[in-house]
């Protein structure tokens, strides 16, 4: 695992300048808005928590959170992601693997945590050890609020065109660990992917003590064209958009701490 991480963070570290202007409207403006919106339809009444954003990279989510009232903490692997964070005015930022949350967080310290698009960055053994860690620093009635990559991610890239089907995608399904790897095309960096199916997902978090209430593909806004589309002439965006409302790559799940 820990040859996994070493390798994430310096991919990101790599890259974080161009994956911050690339990434940044698509989590932004999409990824972390539906987080939000999920944290509310269960209750959640921001105003005056203290949270954490799980591998929160460059910080957008955690100016959302604050806007809204949060005292938000973010960890992550990256230092130039976080330094990044740090420019954008974050605060309470912590260099370091989630899945040792533990080592820099009391238990029942937040009221809710968040993360996007991170946890797939780590091995299942990896994945469950942080889950255990989400757990223990949540207070009782705590939300997880967390997006991950879909069991069938970016399956559009393998879409054989003359027959209409997904060759490479059945064929890496059946492997045991199904890894994947993304960011080759977009930024010159191969990042691996531990996809989990919809039943790993739940039972990971189940077995760890949460109660599930919900696991969904990470759909766009309903009003996405009026909302978000309006606001960016950037092709890669508007395709990316495209795709999405196709064949969401993500899923999101909300979990409580009983
Ligand atoms: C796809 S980026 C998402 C960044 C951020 N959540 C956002 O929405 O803008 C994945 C992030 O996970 C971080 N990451 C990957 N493995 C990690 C680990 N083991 N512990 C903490 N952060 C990790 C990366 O450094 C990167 O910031």
């Amino acid at each position: 695992m820990k040859k996994v991480i070493t390798g994430v963070m310096n991919s990101y570290n790599k890259i974080a300048r161009t994956y911050f202007e690339g990434a940044k409207f698509f989590n932004e403006e999409i990824m972390h808005a539906e987080l939000i919106a999920l944290a509310k339809k269960y209750g959640f009444d921001f105003r005056g928590k203290s949270v954490l954003d799980l591998g929160c990279g460059p910080g957008g989510l955690m100016k959302k959170l604050e806007t809204l009232g949060t005292t938000p903490h973010g960890i992550d692997i990256s230092e130039e992601l976080l330094k990044i964070a740090s420019e954008r005015g974050c605060e309470n930022l912590t260099l370091g693997s989630m899945h040792e949350l533990g080592n820099y967080f009391a238990p029942e310290t937040f009221d809710a945590v968040f993360s996007n698009f991170v946890l797939h960055y780590l091995p299942p053994e990896g994945q469950m050890l942080t889950i255990r860690n989400v757990y223990n620093v949540l207070k009782p009635g705590g939300l997880w609020i967390y997006s991950f990559c879909h069991p069938f991610f970016m399956r559009h890239w393998y879409l054989d065109e003359t027959t209409g089907e997904f060759p490479a995608r059945t064929k890496n399904y059946f492997y045991p660990l199904r890894i994947d790897a993304w960011g080759e095309k977009e930024f010159g960096e191969s990042l691996p992917l531990f996809r989990l199916d919809w039943p790993e997902i739940h039972s990971l978090n189940r077995n760890e003590g949460f109660d599930v209430l919900e696991m969904k593909d990470a759909t766009l806004p309903s009003d996405v064209e009026k909302t978000v589309l309006v606001k960016t002439q950037d092709k890669n965006v508007i395709e990316l958009i495209e795709l999405f409302k196709k064949n969401p790559f993500g899923v999101f799940i909300a979990a409580r701490k009983p």
